[in-house]
């Protein structure tokens, strides 16, 4: 597809084999990069272990990002046995249930700070640490959604917090990019995982992509896993700051 051999990439959001991440590091591989793969905690540990040997993940190690000690063990690791990193994934999301499921302007501070801390601000802390490995350039990649754009029935909070991860995008690519460091948000239509499940009705807004999108289609992680190795390929070495729409064209067309 793309040609990354030789590159050395993070992936942090595996959960399953259903995971966006996984998508990415799918395709990661197969253009011939080296991966890290991330894990949770020690009960995710079991199911993304297989996964991360099928990629053959040169590395392996946990990622909570609300433990500010695992994040700097994991690129004191990576500094040691790569001494750099060409791109980084943050494939990750949480909101806690009440807040996710209320009104947002039920929202709780608690909940919705730690939503924006583990959704948004972890990919403010990621880029902190990869500046410094990437004294050749690289590339940042994190997942938004729709939902930051305009109101999404049932999105509640996390809409408000997609927003501010595509707006750090933003900066992000303005304050990196004289380092050769490229940064995007990729908006992908939805796809059924384990993190839009906890997303009432979902399957309402399935239905919805594939009636209202142009191309009458969903995105599969595949095709999000193509864009994200195209992104992280030479090939986009002009691209920077944008969020890019994975979405069968449903963002020209909207709710
Ligand atoms: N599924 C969709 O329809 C859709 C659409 C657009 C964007 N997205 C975004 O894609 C990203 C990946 O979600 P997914 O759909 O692949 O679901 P997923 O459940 O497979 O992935 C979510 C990941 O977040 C990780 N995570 C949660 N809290 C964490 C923490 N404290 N530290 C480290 N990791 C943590 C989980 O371990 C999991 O791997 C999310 O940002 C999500 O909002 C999803």
């Amino acid at each position: 597809m793309f040609n990354l051999h030789g590159k050395k990439g993070l992936v942090i959001g595996v959960a399953n084999n259903q995971s966006i991440a996984f998508g990415c590091a799918k395709s990661f591989g197969l253009c011939g990069a080296d991966l890290a793969i991330t894990y949770l905690n020690a009960k995710a540990e079991p199911h993304v272990k297989p996964l991360a040997d099928i990629l053959g993940a040169k590395i392996f190690a946990p990622l909570d990002v609300e433990d500010p000690a695992q994040m700097e063990a994991l690129f004191e690791r990576i500094k040691k046995e790569w001494g750099r990193l060409d791109f980084v994934v943050h494939s990750i999301a949480f909101a806690p249930k009440d807040d996710l499921h209320g009104r947002v302007v039920d929202s709780s501070r608690e909940g919705f700070m730690r939503s924006m801390d583990i959704s948004c601000h972890s990919f403010v802390r990621l880029a902190r640490y990869a500046e410094p490995l990437m004294d050749q350039g690289g590339t940042l990649l994190t997942m938004s959604y729709m939902g930051a754009d305009e109101v999404v029935n049932n999105y509640g909070i996390m809409g408000p917090v997609k927003a501010a991860l595509q707006s750090v995008s933003r900066y992000l690519a303005a304050e990196l990019g004289p380092r050769g460091i490229r940064v995007h948000a990729v908006s992908p239509g939805p796809l059924k995982t384990r993190a839009s499940s906890g997303i009432k009705a979902f399957d309402d807004l399935v239905e919805h992509a594939i009636e209202k999108s142009p191309l009458h289609t969903l995105v599969s992680i595949e095709d999000v896993g193509a864009l994200s190795a195209f992104l992280c390929s030479d090939v986009a070495k002009t691209l920077t700051g944008g969020t890019i729409y994975i979405d069968g064209g449903y963002n020209i067309v909207g709710s």
